[in-house]
């Protein structure tokens, strides 16, 4: 299938791990559906790792594990079909799961076939361990060839963790989305490190196939199974507005049934999730600043309609003056032209003054911005 914006849902992995099982999809449908998350295009509900048996039927096909899912995967598709979301699974290109569960190496076409018989809309497909001697290009191409014959449309979610030069290659094998990091944890550090990792990526995102750097952790403070130290609201919208502005899917990690006011805010900010589904998917241009330590990023994207989003992140726990000479997104004095820019969280108007905008940033703030070309 093809997913000309970047794919965005729930997945079960970052507050869950293996804690899995019918009550709480059936409960995270209801709570995604009473947040009116499906309406802001959170779309996808999805089970990862710990769903199966560890052993897979006479036929060699998966079991959902009865004492988790005790009606069935089906049932679970249709319960969650009914709150107006589609259904997302997790399996692997090794022979067992990242958490050793059976993985779909050698049953890609029955696997598939089970999942499209049982409504699924969505697979998320692991690396854990896979063949040393078969490549994992030729490992992918399999499963998304399988997706493609399994006579339903099924988004093909990789996640290789961007390893073995998975950007060379990943387009050839039906994927959607692409796992271009390692694993998030819910810390400043790690959000720091999943947007570096992702510098050299940037040209490999766009349409049909988005660099994806992972969950989001906004609003787990800390909790659940890829929780750690946690981070501030203030820290979570930077980490959403980062994810938005490159262009990642944007996947919930915390859990949405007793979500904070805040956690919410954040992830249903309309404009920030217009610029991260913007319909050209152009690829982000990292800026520099006029002073200013690799600590303060600054980035700028082409919109539809002719707009420009320009966004500064202030990795820092300092305060930071971000100044940016408009040169670099093509707009020098001898244009004739500047940006009316208004910043997205605050609604504030942002002074642009002979071609250099300028935006005071507290510690680990970040000043969203849509802007408008206009005449000088
Ligand atoms: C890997 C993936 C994670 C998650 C776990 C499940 O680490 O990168 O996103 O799916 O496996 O075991």
């Amino acid at each position: 299938m093809v997913k000309l914006t970047p794919p965005m849902g729930w997945n079960s992995w970052n507050t869950f791990g293996a804690n899995i099982n019918e009550q709480l999809i059936f409960e995270t449908a209801d709570a995604m559906a009473a947040a009116g998350l499906p309406e802001k295009g959170y779309e996808y509900l999805v089970i990862d790792d710990c769903w199966s048996l560890k052993e897979r039927d006479k036929d060699g096909r998966l079991v959902a594990d009865p004492e988790k899912f005790p009606g069935g995967m089906k049932a679970v598709a249709d319960y969650v079909h009914s709150r107006g979301l589609k259904f997302g699974m997790y399996s692997c290109a090794g022979t067992l799961t990242c958490a050793g569960y059976p993985g779909s190496f050698e049953h890609e076409f029955v696997d598939a076939e089970t999942f499209a018989g049982w409504g699924v809309d969505f697979l998320k497909y692991d690396y854990c361990y896979h063949s040393p001697i078969i490549h994992g290009k030729y490992l992918y191409r399999r499963m998304g060839l399988a997706l493609e014959n399994c006579g339903r449309d099924i988004l093909f979610s990789a996640c290789s963790w961007g390893a073995d030069e998975t950007h060379e290659w990943i387009k050839t094998t039906g994927a959607s989305m692409w796992r271009s990091t390692g694993d998030i944890f819910d810390s400043w550090e790690s959000v720091k490190s999943l947007v570096k990792e992702q510098e050299k990526l940037h040209p490999y995102n766009g349409v049909g196939c988005f660099n994806d750097m992972d969950m989001l952790i906004v609003g787990m403070y800390g909790k659940g199974n890829v929780g750690v130290k946690g981070c501030n609201d203030t820290q979570y919208k930077t980490h959403f507005s980062i994810w938005a502005f490159l262009g990642s899917p944007l996947m919930i990690g915390c859990d949405v049934r007793s979500m904070s006011q805040a956690a919410r805010d954040i992830l249903c900010n309309e404009e920030i999730i217009r610029i991260n589904q913007d319909r050209l998917c152009r690829q982000p241009v990292k800026l520099h600043g006029i002073w200013g330590g690799e600590d303060l990023l600054i980035y700028s994207r082409q919109l539809e309609n002719g707009d420009l989003a320009i966004g500064m992140f202030n990795m820092s726990e300092g305060k930071a003056a971000a100044r940016l000479n408009l040169d670099q997104v093509g707009l020098p004095f001898s244009t004739g032209k500047t940006l009316d820019a208004t910043e997205i969280w605050t609604g504030d108007k942002v002074e642009v003054k002979n071609a250099i905008m300028v935006r005071e940033l507290e510690p680990f703030d970040c000043a969203v911005m849509r802007c408008k070309v206009v005449d000088l």
